[in-house]
Order: C-alpha cells, then structure tokens, then sequence
C-alpha cells in the first residue's frame, strides 16, 4: 500500500470512528449492553437444547428445607404442611425445570426471545420467538385458568406487536372470549382457579390478564372484552387494599359479590405483602391507566407505587419475597418482583409530572438485577438470565431459583427503558 493510500484509508477510518462515537449514547451503557448480550446468549443456547422439545423453560428444580420454612413463615410446621410440595427427586435438584404448554408460565420464554428480537433486532431471537410461540396454539381453546392473559399475550400478543400476521388476532380473540367466559357478572370479578375450597377466587395477579383484553376491543372494537375487565379492575379496588394500599394476595367472593374470605397463598400469611403480588398490582393498573384513562386507575398505581418504595428496605431494591418477612441474611429476595416493578414504574414514569422519582427508581433495579449477584454468567444457571426469584415459599417451591417471568419482565424493563431514553442497541 502506498503512503496516499495509507493516509485515505486513515481518514477513514478515523471519520467512522467519529461518526460511530457521535452516535453512541453519552452515558455509559456498558451494564445494558453486557445484560442484553448475556441476554441473548442465554435464550440462544436454551433454544438450541430445547430444539426438538414441546416443553418450554419455567425455573431450575430446588429443594427446601423444613426448619428453615419454618423461620421464613415465622410459625409452626403444622400451620403449613398440608400445602407443600414434596421436595423433587436427588437427581432432579440443579436441573431445569420444563413446563408445558398449560402451564401459567408458557408464554413467558416465547415472550423474552419476542424482546430479544425486538431490542436487538436478531433474526435467530426472531425465528426461535415464532416457534415456542406456536406451540402455544392449542391454548387458545383452553378455558380451565384466568391466566390465559399471561399466556397468549406474552406469546401472541409481542407476536403481534414485533412480527404481526394474519393468524395473531384470531388466537387473541379467541381466547379473549375464553378468558371472559370466567366472568360472573352477579360478582363482577374473573375466577381466578378452580382448585381449592375457595368459593369463587380472584387473585390479585389476575389483574395482569386484562391487557388481553384490552388488546381483544382494540382489533375488534367489540366493547365487551373492555368492559369485563373494567369490572374487574373496579371489584379488585373494592376489595383487594388495605388501607395502606398493600394488596392481599386472594379474595374469595359469595355468589351475590359478597366476600367470602381474604386470604394468601404464597405470600408469609393472611395480613402479609407477598412481593410479587404488590408487583402485580402496580403493573395492572399501570396497564388498566393506558388503555381506559381513567384517573381512578392512575391514583391506584400511584398508591401502589408508593407503598412499594416505602416498603422495600433493601439497598438493592430487590425485595425479600415477602416484605414481612424476616430481616435476616437467609432471607431469599424475589428478582421477579423488582423486574415486573422496574417495567410499570418505566410506564408510570410517563403519566404522571413526576415520573423521574419512578424512573430513577426502576433504573436501579434494572442496573442491580444487572449486577453479578442477579446476571447469571453466560452458559450457567441452565440458560435462566437472573438468579435469586422466588416462586411460592410456602409451597416449598421455586425458592431463590431463575424463574422465566423474572427474566420476561427484566427483558421488557430493558426494553421500555430504552425506548424512553432512545437507546439503540447498535449503539450501544
Ligand atoms: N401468578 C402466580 C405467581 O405470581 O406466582
């Protein structure tokens, strides 16, 4: 090469360095841009070893022990042992732990590889999205849980938003009509399970199947998805607060809309704030304020919202599983509970004229679950992204283990931080 030729190609190079340079974001994004990357390295190779499976990743299998249920409960083995689990076989313990399609978790792994996609723009995120999404089809004909919402809306409905096709809105409204075919107009509420001795349970995670329907009125302009999961909202305001704002986790009702009992299933007790579910409810009238814009809702998620910041003690912000649970090093956390809380507080940021104080708030999240203690190193934690979720704690299951909706609604945090920061990924 010649001295002209050198200095041309130096010119270059230098000029795209500094164009590159101008467009990177000021900031420094390196804990974004590593948590994306380890993001999609996981999803991958998860993919990859589920190739030919019809199953799809919920957690990792963990055992309990008894004694320590008991000082996490802060009560007697026998007030709890007829709900437990059995702790799963030796060889069982460390492995991943597969669900199927009817399971409640099903479209959150199809729904993380739709974000992967969607942040990055990856066309394997894209292809292997399409595929766990249809194997949710058959759900659409299921009729036996209220959380189809997390199912189909996570799958289909991103399915909807980052690749549309013709087939998404017949799965959504299909199983829209499903979902309100649980609803009991003399009790104004969507049954939540048929297990139990409940006599019509409605709990406060239901709250998060209402944008199905949501998303139902809006391809259709048929009202009556909308107007059921108003109803819905209403009756969970009524019932589900304490004075306070916490949430319970169940409230049975009679057959005339009276209550039958409050209660809890997985959080410490009956008067407890069980952490995911003050996340669940902060996240649904997030969501009821976007689509309805009634203020009544906005005044709820601010409410929640502050109960949450009050409550959690944690440096991190990543909060025990229950926030009445002991204060103790053994104490698992529950990162789920901070990435869905991380996700609402991004959208409720955007409603309110001080939207900064919950926004600051879920960057930390975002950056601790970001951190070594929650970002599982790349080809560990069986393909999971975050460690340390808890699923039931009295159940004795899933206890500080990955768990696929912590990674779906990080992914998602991620996802709307960007957008309000407009952050590309090539940037980064
Ligand atoms: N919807 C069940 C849970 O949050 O564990």
């Amino acid at each position: 090469m010649n001295y002209s030729k050198l200095n041309l190609t130096m010119c270059i190079c230098l000029l795209a360095a500094m164009i590159s340079c101008n467009n990177k974001p000021k900031d420094d994004y390196s804990w974004l841009k590593n948590s994306i990357d380890v993001s999609v390295a996981q999803l991958d190779m998860t993919s990859a070893e589920l190739a030919d499976s019809a199953k799809l990743p919920r957690s990792i299998w963990v055992e309990y022990d008894s004694a320590f249920l008991c000082r996490q409960i802060e009560a007697d083995y026998s007030t709890f042992k007829d709900s437990l689990r059995p702790n799963p076989d030796a060889e069982k313990i460390g492995q991943r732990k597969l669900t199927g399609v009817y399971d409640w978790t099903s479209g959150f792994f199809p729904g993380s590889l739709w974000y992967a996609y969607h942040i990055t723009g990856n066309d394997q995120m894209k292809d292997q999205a399409a595929k766990f999404t249809n194997l949710l089809y058959p759900v659409s004909y299921y009729k036996d849980t209220h959380d189809l919402g997390f199912m189909i809306n996570c799958s289909y409905g991103n399915a909807g938003l980052f690749s549309p096709n013709d087939t998404i809105k017949a799965v959504i409204v299909r199983t829209a009509d499903n979902l309100i075919s649980r609803f009991d107009p003399a009790i104004g509420a969507i049954r939540s399970w048929d297990f139990g001795t409940w006599n019509f349970p409605v709990i406060i995670d239901n709250m998060m199947n209402l944008d199905l329907l949501f998303n139902a009125t809006k391809l259709t302009g048929d009202n009556k998805y909308k107007e059921v999961a108003i109803a819905h909202a209403n009756k969970t305001i009524a019932h589900h607060f304490r004075p306070d704002y916490s949430s319970y986790h169940v409230v049975s009702y009679n057959s005339d809309g009276t209550v039958e009992r409050k209660q809890t299933h997985q959080g410490k007790n009956d008067e407890s704030s069980w952490a995911r579910g003050q996340a669940w409810a902060v996240y649904g009238y997030v969501s009821c304020y976007r689509d309805i814009k009634d203020t009544t809702y906005l005044s709820q998620a601010v409410n929640i919202a502050e109960l949450i910041m009050n409550r959690v003690k944690t440096a991190d912000l990543i909060p025990l599983w229950d926030y009445d649970a002991p204060d103790a090093e053994e104490t698992p956390r529950d990162a789920s509970a901070a990435a869905i809380t991380a996700a609402a507080f991004i959208e409720l940021s955007t409603m309110v004229e001080d939207g900064s104080k919950y926004f600051d708030y879920a960057e930390t999240i975002l950056r601790n679950l970001s951190g070594e203690t929650y970002l599982a190193p790349v080809g560990t934690n069986q393909g999971f992204i975050l460690k340390h979720s808890t699923g039931s704690l009295p159940n004795g299951s899933e206890i500080d283990a990955p768990l696929n909706y912590a990674d779906y609604y990080f992914l998602e945090g991620l996802s709307r931080y960007m957008d309000i920061k407009n952050i590309k990924y090539k940037d980064l």
